[in-house]
């Protein structure tokens, strides 16, 4: 069993992210903020897709649900908890997080970069004398039931980027969230890796109840996985439905004149 204790029955009727007018600091480059008046709600156990052309916000976006962005308005809502600096750390346990380009450490083994997701959890004394046992045998069991057992003692610099990602999804996983975030979890991976990472982000979903958010560029994968997607353009949420005609919708969205496959 993956450890978290989350239950997607749980709490249906509340909203488990609530963003209201999200808008961002003015930046003189784009003539606008990064965040323009994002409001949206994501409920417990749906699997959003967040979609845009480069620059639109969606990175931005993600990192702000997890109090890494200043505001100047509008409020985030993260299970009943508005995010500010008092209640970040708190809402941080929540929500697992991939970030764009992986951010493993290449020289570490793949089950030391997935304890580093136990640091937040750990002061620095407790650090200093290593994790306990049963962090290390928590780590190996998700990389066993992600498919890297064998890999677990291989230093991260010397997988392939498919099982460097589902590295990353069990870092991630290690401090139990009900949401996880992900930043293009398979940019630059080959079709089956991509597929491979793509089903364990279903498999978490609808296995396990966990929520999941999602920005991807290929509009085919998106469309054959997630339940909903949000089109960002300019920093403004510009669709918000389900994935029905997603390469019309995106077209229409961001007033394209042609329907591309992939959105890079
Ligand atoms: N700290 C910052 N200061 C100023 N501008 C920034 C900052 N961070 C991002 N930007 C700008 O904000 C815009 C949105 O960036 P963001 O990384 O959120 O885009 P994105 O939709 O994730 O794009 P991509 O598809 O290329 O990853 C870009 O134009 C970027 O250059
Ligand atoms: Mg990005």
């Amino acid at each position: 069993m993956f450890p978290y204790t989350n239950d997607p029955l749980h709490n249906t009727s509340v909203k488990l992210i609530e963003c209201r007018n999200l808008e961002t600091a003015y930046v003189k480059s784009l003539h606008r903020p990064i965040l323009n008046g994002i409001d949206c709600q994501i409920n417990p156990g749906e699997f959003v897709v967040l979609l845009g052309l480069n620059g639109a916000g969606k990175s931005t976006f993600l990192k702000s649900l997890v109090g890494l962005v200043p505001l100047v308005k509008g409020e985030i809502i993260v299970d009943g908890i508005k995010i500010t600096p008092h209640t970040q750390s708190q809402v941080r346990r929540h929500i697992g997080m991939l970030f764009q380009g992986g951010g493993l450490i290449r020289q570490l083994t793949a089950v030391e970069n997935v304890l580093c997701g136990r640091l937040g959890a750990r002061n620095s004394g407790q650090t200093l004398f290593g994790f306990p046992k049963r962090d290390r045998l928590l780590a190996l069991e998700l990389l066993e039931q992600l498919g890297l057992k064998d890999q677990a003692y291989q230093k991260t610099g010397q997988l392939s980027g498919g099982q460097q990602q589902r590295v990353a999804i069990a870092r991630a996983l290690i401090q139990s969230p009900q949401i996880l975030l992900a930043d293009e979890p398979i940019t630059g991976l080959d079709v089956v890796a991509s597929q491979q990472v793509m089903q364990t982000l279903a498999d978490l979903n609808t296995q396990h109840g966990l929520t999941i958010i999602t920005v991807l560029h290929d509009l085919g994968i998106a469309a054959e996985y997630a339940h909903r997607a949000i089109i960002l353009d300019a920093g403004r949420i510009s669709y918000d439905g389900n994935c029905d005609n997603l390469q019309t919708q995106f077209s229409q969205a961001l007033s394209l004149e042609t329907s591309p496959t992939s959105t890079k």
